[in-house]
């Protein structure tokens, strides 16, 4: 479904990012990835994706930061020859009720989850802009769309993301570049991890489909959405929460 493209896919070493970039291996697609560092983890995503056949290179880079994150794409543009395919997917969480929340916690989860998104959506749109084709995937999250009780940092930087992505579907699309947001329900990964037991187990029962979602199920919506099946579909949200949200 992508061969030949190139991908690129912020926080690739874990969790959904890892997922993504390996799918897209599976189908044709060489892959980018970044993280914050280049470990062990990085490396085994590294060598299952050349095991596959494609090219696969982590970089390490802070998706927060700007000027990173503009060397981190020029290079990789000019060590794959192209960027057909973006995923912002690198993300964190500093939960806990606004009545303790610190302005740190604030500032950290906004500029890792949204900035990043502005950071490498612009630094990526000259290349698509000239080759006159992308796609552009944003993982946002259903408490963008809802919101959550004690996620007030997380919720606010996953709305933004859909209103940047709707924003930027209705400036690229005349240059054939599509660009969705993808919002995950409860997804079992280091991040979900660390809720408490109790906790999770409330979540899956208010889940119609009575289960977590696993990395898979996010990474064949965003195989989707990253291939041309999906050619006429842009500036969408696209849920993938065992119909938790309706
Ligand atoms: P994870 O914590 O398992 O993996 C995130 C990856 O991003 C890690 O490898 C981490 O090192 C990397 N990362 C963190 N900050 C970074 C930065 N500044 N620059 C570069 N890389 C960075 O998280 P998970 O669960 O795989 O989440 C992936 C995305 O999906 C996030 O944006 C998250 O908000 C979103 N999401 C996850 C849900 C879930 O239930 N797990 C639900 C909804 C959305």
């Amino acid at each position: 479904m992508l061969e030949g493209k190139n991908a690129l896919i912020t926080g690739g070493s874990r969790g959904i990012g890892r997922e993504i970039a390996i799918t897209f291996a599976r189908h044709g697609a060489n892959v980018a990835f970044t993280d914050l560092v280049y470990d062990d983890i990085a490396k085994s995503v590294e060598t299952e994706i050349n095991g596959l056949g494609v090219r696969g290179k982590c970089y390490a880079s802070n998706a927060a930061g700007f000027d990173e994150t503009d060397a981190t794409v020029n290079q990789v543009a000019s060590e794959f020859g192209s960027i057909d395919i973006l995923v912002n997917n690198a993300g964190i969480t500093k939960d806990t009720l606004l009545m303790r929340m610190t302005e740190e916690q604030w500032d950290a989860v906004i500029t890792v989850n949204l900035k990043s998104v502005f950071n490498y959506t612009k630094a990526v749109q000259k290349y698509m802009l000239k080759q006159r084709s992308g796609s552009i995937i944003n993982m946002s999250s259903v408490v963008g769309v809802s919101g959550n009780a004690g996620q007030s940092n997380y919720s606010a930087s996953k709305a933004g993301i859909i209103g940047f992505t709707k924003s930027i579907a209705k400036e690229l699309g005349s240059r054939n570049v599509r660009c969705n947001a993808i919002a995950p329900g409860f997804i079992m990964t280091e991040m979900t991890e660390k809720l408490p037991e109790d906790v999770r187990k409330q979540w899956i029962q208010g889940i119609p489909l009575r289960r977590g979602g696993t990395p898979e199920d996010v990474a064949n919506l965003t195989l989707f959405l990253a291939s041309g099946l999906s050619s006429y579909i842009s500036g969408q949200v696209i849920s993938v929460c065992g119909g938790m949200q309706t």
